[in-house]
């Protein structure tokens, strides 16, 4: 069986919360300024979810968009995946959360936390059941809120995230051209510290004492994450062309995370490809975390960028540290 089968997308949906933070915005509330923002990074505004809702919620609604543009059953899911880092609660899953929401009765479902590489580590998961031919049908999201662990007085971070969700359907196809045709994943935990949120887990519970320290906020060391960025999204990218057989000039569109629009405009000199061929939102979400590549890429296929056959890399970098890369033959 292993060989014949091949993993599609065959839908896709996304979530965006309907408020607008700008960069103005911003800067009524820190020492910032659009001007520096737009020029680090790319960024003009962000959305942030309504205090009464979560994660789940999100998922809920990229998930409903997806399964319809697929035309499939929540019901049919043998699978749920979701690439979060900011769930619901520690346990249980926001997985599972869907999973009783959507009454995707018979799907197994689990998180998987690879910070912004959390979808792109979901998916290449979800391939992988599906190849094999144990599960027929998958829904991948990733999903983040990060605005409810960003330290809104510390500039540096606050003005680079946004919420949102974005999902894939992927289904088991024998004897295709279509579909998912290889894929890489890295990990280099020594980076750990370089991007984290300490509070909260077994080894800094929640205490007065940790909350007063704000240890239950995201840290970053922006300017090492930027090198690392730089280095990781390009050699991904040209391990899985290797592993494809293919070149450069084979990808039609690249989907890159979306964190700063100097990392992603680094990651197309070193595969040398024109900026046409990417597709990028960042400008209007801000650093999305896991749902990133899911939005864009929603995004993307609902505006009609893509065509049946294209070749679509997908790249990602995020805490762990993690990377990873996947190539894909578009099959709508
Ligand atoms: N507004 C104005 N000034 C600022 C701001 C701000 N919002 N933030 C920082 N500055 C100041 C700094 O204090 C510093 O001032 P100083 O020179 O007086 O000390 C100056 O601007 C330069 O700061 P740098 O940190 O050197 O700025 P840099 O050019 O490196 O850009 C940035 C910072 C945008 C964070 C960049 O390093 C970056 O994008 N890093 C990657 C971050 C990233 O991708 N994170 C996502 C990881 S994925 C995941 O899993 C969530």
């Amino acid at each position: 069986m292993k060989g014949s089968l091949k993993a599609v997308i065959t839908g896709t949906g996304s979530y965006l919360p309907d408020q607008i933070v700008t960069n103005d915005d911003l800067a009524k509330q820190v020492d910032t300024n659009d001007e520096w923002i737009r020029t680090r990074t790319g960024i003009r505004e962000r959305r942030v979810l309504a205090e009464d809702l979560a994660t789940s919620d999100m998922c809920i609604e990229a998930a409903r968009k997806a399964l319809e543009d697929a035309g499939i059953a929540a019901a049919d899911l043998d699978l749920i995946i979701v690439g979060t880092v900011t769930s619901d609660m520690l346990f249980p899953s926001t997985a599972c959360l869907v999973q009783h929401r959507l009454e995707a009765l018979k799907a197994a479902a689990f998180d998987v936390s690879a910070g912004c590489t959390g979808f792109l580590y979901g998916l290449v998961t979800a391939a992988q059941f599906l190849e094999t031919g144990m599960y027929r049908t998958a829904l991948v999201i990733g999903a983040d809120t990060l605005s409810r662990v960003i330290d809104w007085s510390d500039r540096s971070t606050c003005v680079l995230f946004g919420d949102g969700a974005g999902a894939v359907v992927l289904e088991a196809v024998s004897n295709t051209d279509y579909g998912i045709l290889g894929s890489y994943l890295g990990a280099d935990g020594s980076g750990a510290h370089l991007l984290n949120l300490p509070g909260g887990g077994s080894r800094c519970p929640a205490t007065r004492d940790s909350v007063e320290k704000g240890l239950h906020h995201l840290r970053m060391e922006g300017k090492e994450v930027f090198k690392f960025a730089v280095k990781t999204m390009g050699e991904a990218a040209l391990h899985v062309l290797k592993e494809c057989g293919l070149s450069q000039e084979d990808v039609d569109f690249l989907i890159p995370h979306q964190a700063n629009l100097r990392i992603v405009d680094a990651a197309l000199k070193r595969l040398e490809l024109p900026s046409d061929r990417v597709y990028t939102n960042l400008e209007k979400y801000g650093n999305m975390s896991s749902a990133s590549v899911p939005v864009a890429l929603d995004e993307a296929a609902r505006l009609g960028k893509f065509q049946k056959g294209n070749l679509l890399l997908l790249i990602a970098f995020g805490a762990g540290l993690t990377w990873g890369g996947v190539a894909l033959r578009w099959a709508k």
